[in-house]
């Protein structure tokens, strides 16, 4: 099938290629000129680990473009998936005016059927104000809408691997047509019909759930999955600050209560909270259209407020141990929202950076794949090679995201390296034990 990708982000890129891989004819728009330049050169402009295989390879079989002309890519597809950002407004609703541009843009190219699908995280409500643009704008006798939402689950660090194997498809639509054509288009996900560009077997996966739902319900359980999550988090965070009050381990609480298949372990880690591009926005965006619609959403909001006192609760950390902040070195060990990403947005350790910055903190900072970012984010710290360069002569080393390669540094040249050897664990990730035994003064979160 002709499909147009709009944004070609951590979602729209991903899709757009994931899509090609499985057989379809993918063009990838971006009104972003640089980056549409930069994939057209064969680079990428985002880590995700797989993709950029998949996308080499797609782009050489001829069946995935980027271009940065939305009119013509509209034109040539029969199905728009809306990928773009919706980013929080200062009253916390989203931001949807990429989405009503391109709707608008999409209206205005269309001469012929086409089905417009929203897989950006967008309010309740939204499809039926896509559904009234298309109407408005449109120019062309032979221009003919449909509209589904089709929201997105896939986690940032493993995107490509999620959508080769998704729990679930979710779809919302109001004709069997657009069922129809959505089905087919994930036919080959949902019928193992593809040979996985990601593991060598794929037998343990079970095949994903196909709900198809009406179009608002589809848009809700976007935001009501998101919220749900970013719930568990708080709440343990919330139990984390209890522990700590009593002399209990949070990560022992954790273990027994996820043994509970009612309650899973997953999502159930205390630390510097969660961050990254969906849950502080869509969460926020939740209240606002709870509110909207008449119902005070408390529960959200306290999910919000316990999430925003972890960067509090390490600042206090730190200022015990430390004593007086004013001009202390910290080093951080990660930067990244989460590990196996480079995205910065919303991410814990910024949050952090910057409250210790006002507290006159020097800063030193390593990322494996988010520094080209985090030096345009915050400039004037500084950014070592590698996790030895940071820790020379820091007071305090905190780990901000729990990135693999951390548990195997060599801990002993790490305590030589640091004026003081302090670790404010923010993941309870590190091995608490061995840092102990080489002579770490160890914090964790909860514990
Ligand atoms: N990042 C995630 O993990 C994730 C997961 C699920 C859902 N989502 C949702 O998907 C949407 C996209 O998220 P993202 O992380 O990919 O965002 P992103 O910022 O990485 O990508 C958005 C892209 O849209 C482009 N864009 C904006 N306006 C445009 C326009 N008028 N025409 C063409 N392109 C335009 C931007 O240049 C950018 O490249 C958001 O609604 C987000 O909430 C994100």
């Amino acid at each position: 099938m002709n499909i147009c990708v709009v944004g070609t982000g951590y979602v729209g890129l991903v899709t757009g290629t994931c899509l090609a891989e499985i057989g379809h004819c993918v063009i990838c728009v971006d009104n972003d000129k640089q980056k549409i330049q930069t994939l057209n050169t064969g680079k990428m402009p985002i880590f995700e680990p797989d993709l950029e295989k998949l996308v080499h390879q797609n782009r050489k079989r001829g069946n995935l473009s980027f271009s940065e002309d939305l009119g013509q890519g509209a034109r040539k597809s029969e199905v728009i998936f809306i990928c773009v950002g919706t980013p929080p407004l200062e009253n916390g609703e989203a931001d949807l005016s990429p989405v009503e541009k391109v709707t608008r843009e999409i209206a205005v190219a269309a001469d012929s059927y086409k089905l417009v699908v929203e897989k950006s995280t967008v309010p309740v409500q939204t499809g039926e104000y896509i559904y009234r643009t298309l109407q408005i704008y449109c120019r062309e006798e032979n221009g003919r809408f449909d509209v589904a939402s089709n929201p997105e689950f896939l986690r940032e660090g493993s995107a490509v691997a999620d959508f080769f194997h998704p729990d679930r498809i979710v779809i919302g639509v109001n004709n069997r047509q657009t069922e129809a054509i959505l089905h087919q288009i994930y036919q080959p996900i949902l019928e193992r019909g593809f040979s996985c560009p990601v593991h060598s077997s794929c037998s343990s996966f079970p095949k994903p759930y196909f709900l198809v739902t009406d179009i608002k319900s589809a848009e809700l359980i976007k935001h009501a999955s998101n919220s749900f999550l970013a719930a568990k988090i708080s709440f343990i965070n919330a139990i984390a600050e209890i522990c700590e009050k009593v002399g209990a381990d949070v990560q022992k609480v954790a273990e027994g209560m996820g043994l509970d298949p009612r309650i899973g372990k997953e999502f159930l880690k205390a630390g510097l909270g969660f961050g990254g591009f969906c849950f502080p926005k869509d969460l926020q965006a939740f209240v606002r259209i709870a509110e909207k619609v008449g119902y005070d959403f408390t529960l959200m909001k306290e999910v919000e407020r316990i999430n925003k006192a972890r960067i509090d609760v390490a600042v206090e950390k730190l200022r015990k141990k430390l004593w007086v902040l004013r001009e202390k070195t910290i080093a951080f060990l990660g930067l990244a929202f989460k590990p196996q990403t480079d995205d910065l947005r919303f991410a814990p350790a910024i949050g952090l950076i910057r409250r210790l910055r006002q507290e006159g903190c020097n800063i030193r900072a390593f990322d494996p794949q988010a520094m080209e970012k985090a030096v345009i984010e915050i400039p004037e710290i500084f950014y070592g090679a590698n996790p030895y360069e940071v820790a020379a002569g820091a007071e305090a080393l905190v780990l901000a995201t729990e990135w693999p390669e951390f548990l195997d540094l060599d801990w002993l040249k790490m305590h030589r390296a640091m004026a003081r050897p302090f670790i404010l664990d923010g993941r309870n990730f590190l091995n608490r034990p061995l840092l102990m035994e080489v002579g770490f003064e160890y914090e964790g979160m909860g514990r």
